[in-house]
């Protein structure tokens, strides 16, 4: 179902948000996982562009991060890799993406921190083709801020509330996007699907 209406949504405008897509168990075991991986010191500050350009700017991104590793997952996440698989699968008959692989990573945002204006490619990196994220807050409200806006490129911007299980996904090339600093902790598990690098010649 939650994948169906994903699905219809990216074909027709590049986009799709989908309230309670996910199981709320799945929801509520990666956000303990987040929590136990932060009070392990896992979390990093999150840097801005590649290589040699990246740079640490809390006034253009103020999240803290924590990349998931597929060799070695948590419970909760082995969970949650099968469920992107699905996703992934689905995705690929439904919209011929060619989909290859995912990299996610656990993002906490402290009260106060924003995410500018930005697409989430790279100059130099065209790998990643759908940008999705999953919220883990529980009982977010409008006054909490936080808001995600996603720009169309011909349409009027959209603001999502990071509700915990509400999944956003949208083409990676194609929506700027921004994120509004909230009064609260906000957290999110943000993924990238890939396609295959081509070899380098
Ligand atoms: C990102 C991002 C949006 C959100 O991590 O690149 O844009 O709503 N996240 O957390
Ligand atoms: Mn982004």
């Amino acid at each position: 179902m939650a994948f169906e209406a994903l699905i219809g949504g990216i074909a027709e405008r590049g986009y799709a948000v989908v309230p309670g897509a996910a199981p709320r168990p799945l929801v509520r075991a990666l956000r303990e996982r987040a929590r136990e991986v932060h009070a392990l010191g896992g979390f990093t500050q999150a840097r801005v562009g590649r290589a040699e350009g990246r740079a640490q700017r809390q006034d253009i991104r103020g999240d803290r991060i924590a990349w998931l590793d597929p060799s070695a997952p948590a419970p909760a996440e082995a969970s949650l890799f099968a469920w992107l698989e699905q996703l992934r699968t689905a995705c690929n008959r439904g919209l011929m993406l060619g989909l290859a692989e995912i990299e996610a990573h656990y993002a906490i945002y402290p009260p106060g921190a924003s995410y500018a204006r930005h697409r989430d490619r790279f100059r130099d990196d065209d790998a990643r083709v759908l940008s999705c994220v999953l919220y883990l807050n529980e009982n977010w409200r409008a006054e909490d801020g936080g808001a995600l806006q996603l720009f169309p490129p011909d349409a009027a911007p959209l603001t999502v509330h990071p509700q915990g299980g509400t999944l956003v996904a949208f083409l990676s090339a194609d929506f700027d996007h921004e994120v509004l600093p909230a009064k609260r902790e906000r957290m999110a598990l943000t993924g990238w699907y890939r396609r295959r690098a081509l070899p380098a010649c």
